[in-house]
């Protein structure tokens, strides 16, 4: 990893916006873009398909490194095969948080988290990438937004996708899965002391990211 290559680190709870909010930053500074949530929901649907369990924190560990991950055009490839959609179900967002705790998947999927750090820079969203994965990031952001509102925001994308919604189930699933994140103690949820706040309640998503943008002006000239 070279530590010269600048690093946005945007970290935040379930459904937040993070997601979006990092791509686009990524495409206005021409920088490369790390979604390190689907690297855990992609860790979840090769275990389903294979048997394993989710709690079998061993296995998942050695099958982390079997797995050939490729991004292309938009597209998320385990094993050459496009998982895209298949890993944004509800049961996937939820068999991630169960693997996501475990040491021995986060320390497996670390090496290629870091291989994404390439010139001109990188836009990197999860739970740790500040604490954790890219601690020297240029620029670190807390995204968050009440549970109401992100509850509602994984409504509409779901509803938007063809899938199956409903309010109150993805309100109690948000809710446990951000429990889950938070309370782990292999890289919990965490604002570092050297991150910057951003609630995204009354922003829209173009707002947050001319909010990142402002910042990043400040610390890269
Ligand atoms: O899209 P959403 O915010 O719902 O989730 P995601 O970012 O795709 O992450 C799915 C799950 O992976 C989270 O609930 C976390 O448990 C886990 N995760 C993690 O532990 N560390 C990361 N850097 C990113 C995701």
């Amino acid at each position: 990893m070279s530590s010269a290559i600048p690093v946005i680190a945007i970290d935040g709870p379930s459904a937040s916006g993070k997601g979006s909010v990092a791509e686009r930053v990524a495409d206005t500074l021409g920088y490369h873009y790390l979604d390190s949530g689907a690297l855990y929901r992609i860790v979840a649907l090769a275990a389903h398909d294979k048997g394993i369990e989710w709690d079998d924190a061993d296995a998942l560990g050695t099958m982390v490194v079997t797995l050939n991950i490729t991004f292309k055009n938009g597209e998320v490839l385990l094993n050459g095969m496009p998982v895209t959609d298949a890993i944004r179900s509800p049961a996937m967002s939820n068999g991630a948080s169960q693997v996501a705790v475990h040491p021995q998947v986060r320390s497996a999927l670390l090496a290629l988290q870091h291989s994404f750090r390439q010139s001109p820079g990188l836009v990197a969203d999860g739970r740790d990438m500040a604490s954790v994965v890219f601690p020297d990031a240029k620029l670190k952001i807390f995204l968050t937004a009440n549970v109401e509102e992100r509850t509602n925001r994984r409504y509409k994308q779901l509803l938007g996708q063809g899938l199956d919604a409903e309010y109150e189930k993805i309100l109690s699933d948000l809710k446990a899965r951000d429990e889950r994140d938070r309370s782990r103690s292999s890289a919990p949820l965490i604002q570092t002391e050297d991150a910057v706040f951003l609630d995204t309640d009354n922003r829209n998503i173009q707002e947050a990211v001319a909010f990142v943008l402002s910042e990043y002006k400040k610390v890269h000239s």
